[in-house]
């Protein structure tokens, strides 16, 4: 079995030939297919970048399995799976703005939010900062380890979030988001949940919640925010899942996920 030291720098190796490609290939960008709704977009560099995290890892872990965003699932028989969104924050990207990551994540197990337990992954961001992370090993910042320690109380707190591409669930959303404007510092949409959850493991951002999430989304960037001393978890304290996504200093978790309570998060409505 590979130390998850040694998954995170293959995780650190693929995302960044991945990111050098997207980066590179921008100002290319064109719209190639829409999924659940007609705003939710894939470019043809989405599908590049997949194909190329595939052939990689196919090369350095030929036994992994591979959950992609963009392509079927393939088997494998290590026990260990590759969790992959080559572009996070694909409109942010077609657009021109930077937040936007090649996000790459190593788990064990069932390759389910609720069952995996997540080994190492790596979010190469599209200002060229690469974010990493093992587990037991701490994250980093390139070559910064990050350790969050600043946990304001929930009123003085940034709050980041997103929101799905399904207009009726958008609107949701964005009732339980004016419900919590008046109850934190500011919130922040900055249109990539991977870049959200690494900027909160960094402090820049004090915490983060987002119902409906895609598992590919978040696996590498809530480990890296957990190795930094942040509570990730779902609306019921277990493993964050497609559900709702919380991230926050375990000393206002609690807090947040109360006034998200009262704001009107439930289980049932965030489900995939
Ligand atoms: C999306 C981004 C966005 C979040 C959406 C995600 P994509 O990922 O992370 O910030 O609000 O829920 O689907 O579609 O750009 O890979």
């Amino acid at each position: 079995m590979p130390t998850p030291d040694t998954l995170m720098h293959v995780a650190r190796t693929v995302a960044t030939e991945a990111a050098t490609l997207v980066i590179d290939g921008r100002a290319r960008a064109e719209v190639a297919a829409t999924k659940s709704s007609p705003i939710d977009i894939v470019t043809q560099m989405d599908l590049a970048a997949e194909r190329l995290l595939r052939e990689r890892l196919a090369e350095f872990r030929p036994d992994d399995a591979i959950l992609g965003e963009e392509g079927d699932d393939s088997p494998g028989t290590s026990g260990i799976t590759w969790v992959l969104d080559p572009i996070d924050g694909t409109v942010n990207y077609l657009y021109g703005l930077p937040h936007f990551a090649v996000s790459v994540a190593a788990v064990e197990g069932e390759p389910t939010p609720r069952t995996w337990s997540p080994l190492a992954g790596a979010v190469h961001d599209g200002s060229g900062v690469l974010w990493s992370a093992s587990k037991g090993g701490g994250a980093w910042r390139d070559g910064e380890r990050l350790v969050r320690t600043h946990a304001p109380a929930l009123d003085g707190t940034l709050l980041a979030t997103g929101f799905q591409y399904v207009a009726e669930r958008r609107v949701r959303q964005g009732e339980i988001v004016t419900e919590m404007l008046g109850r934190v510092r500011d919130i922040r949409r900055l249109g990539a949940a991977a870049v959200d959850l690494c900027l909160v493991a960094a402090g820049q951002l004090d915490a983060y919640y987002e119902h409906g999430l895609h598992p590919w989304d978040f696996a590498a960037a809530a480990l890296i925010a957990q190795e930094a001393g942040v509570r990730v978890a779902g609306i019921d304290g277990g493993p964050p899942d497609e559900r709702l996504t919380i991230a926050a200093m375990p000393e206002v978790w609690e807090h947040l996920r109360e006034a998200l309570v009262e704001a009107g998060a439930d289980l049932s409505w965030g489900a995939p």
